[in-house]
């Protein structure tokens, strides 16, 4: 381990910080709306499937590259694979998490906005449009930006032991033990059984090639695949810590905030007589408009709801952020040799500079397109339908192929068989998927 390194205290603090980075708002947000955008149950089976048998080789193949080297993205490509065009795959891994981070502290940022929103004031009949005005205007959402990004700033200085790993070891729990009551409050609304069979009975009818490649898409991006947070992460475990518990604990916990997440929202969508399919505006736009409506009754209770739901969000978004930014941090500090305050200061600078590009782009520059796309879809396609599943491929191509096979089984442990296992899923089945995907991507 290189000298005066930081790592984990422990394996569960390994695990806490690892799914701190998979759950987020890909689990709370993107989630629910993408079920119901792909027909509730059908989705989540789908979505089970590839994270068992695609997400969680990935995960681990990037995990084994990280806690291999002791070293962030690009310095671990060095090591492994020195002076050959593997670098570049550790160059991409720095730069990918900086473009989602940027986009990411502007959702971070509405979350921001809607807490407070609840907190001063909480939601009227007129919630719906409160979230396109808001999006709309440019200084509110840009300051919203800015303050949520400064948090994730100031997590990251605090370094990893002080900072990354003890925000997450508060804020999980706490997040899950938030998310369970507003679990309890929404499968306690009238009418929201109609919610719970939404996502419980799949109607395999709706099974489409645009279906499983958003579900394999959706379980990159939940559990932060081929962006190198992971394999950052891993890189602080310690030699003796468990990458295949660790592994199988972050997916495990991810996928059920991700169905905790369905049993908060679509219960109460469904209980206020709302299509499921709103899209991206989900819980912006839906809930907010739900917890007015539900809050005839007992004025306070939704109120109580409505500022625990996005506390909760900006918590999940939170723990997701600062391990993108921990990605460029490493690599600023140990091959650029520059103090850990002043790289975090660098990226604040750029990512809060490509983050209000996109900002602005629901406002003052929503006429600016770039191939078509206003600058936050840019970015967010981009990211999530090719730089993500690209450097997924490269990282499963990488531990399946350019790593030696007695390295990989010494790094991931586990009993013969289940290596066996999980090895032919990184060498031959996960490629093939991605590559699959990244078709699909192109043509559909
Ligand atoms: N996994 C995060 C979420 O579900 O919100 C999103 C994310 C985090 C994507 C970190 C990429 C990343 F590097």
């Amino acid at each position: 381990m290189a000298a005066g390194r930081e790592h984990f205290g422990s394996s569960t603090a390994a695990t806490l910080a690892m799914a701190g980075s998979a759950i987020g708002l890909g689990n709370i947000w993107r989630f629910p709306y993408m079920v119901g955008e792909h027909g509730g149950a059908v989705f989540i089976v789908v979505y089970l499937l590839s994270a068992l048998l695609l997400s969680l080789p990935i995960m681990l193949s990037e995990a084994v590259i990280g806690k291999a080297t002791h070293a962030g993205t690009f310095g671990a490509m060095e090591r492994l694979a020195p002076g050959s065009r593997w670098k570049w795959l550790g160059l991409l891994t720095v730069v990918t998490p900086m473009i989602i981070l940027s986009y990411y502290s502007v959702v971070g940022g509405w979350s921001l906005r809607f807490f407070g929103e609840a907190m001063a004031r909480g939601f009227d009949a007129g919630a719906e449009s409160f979230f396109g005005r808001f999006i709309a205007s440019a200084w509110g959402p840009l300051v919203c930006h800015t303050l949520f990004l400064a948090l994730t700033a100031g997590i990251v200085l605090g370094g990893v032991k002080s900072g990354i790993e003890r925000f997450n070891k508060i804020s999980l729990p706490l997040l899950f033990a938030l998310m369970l009551v507003l679990m309890g409050y929404s499968l306690s609304l009238p009418g929201s059984r109609a919610g719970v069979a939404y996502l419980l009975r799949p109607d395999f009818s709706k099974l489409s090639p645009s279906l499983v490649a958003a579900a394999m898409g959706q379980s990159f991006f939940s559990l932060s695949l081929g962006v190198g947070t992971i394999l950052t992460y891993a890189s602080y475990m310690k030699k003796e810590d468990s990458i295949l518990r660790t592994g199988i604990g972050t997916a495990g916990f991810d996928l059920l905030f991700a169905l905790i997440a369905g049993f908060v929202i679509m219960p109460a969508v469904f209980a206020a007589g709302i299509q499921p399919d709103a899209g991206p505006g989900l819980i912006f736009e839906t809930l907010p408009f739900i917890f007015a409506k539900m809050g005839a009754g007992a004025a306070w209770l939704s109120r109580a709801v409505s500022i625990l739901f996005f506390f909760s969000i900006v918590i999940a978004a939170l723990t997701s952020s600062i391990s993108m930014f921990e990605v460029g941090v490493a690599y600023l500090v140990e091959e650029r040799k520059m103090s850990r305050t002043g790289a975090v200061l660098l990226l604040f600078v750029l990512t809060w500079s490509l983050g209000a590009l996109c900002s602005l782009s629901f406002g003052p520059l929503s006429g600016t397109r770039i191939l078509g796309e206003r600058i936050f879809d840019l970015c967010d396609r981009m990211t999530s339908d090719y730089l993500m599943t690209f450097g997924s491929l490269l990282f499963v191509l990488f531990a399946g192929w350019k790593m030696d096979r007695a390295r990989v089984r010494s790094e991931l442990g586990g009993d013969g068989r289940l290596f066996g296992v999980l090895y032919f899923l990184i060498r031959y089945v996960a490629p093939l998927a991605i590559v699959a995907i990244f078709i699909s991507n192109l043509i559909l």
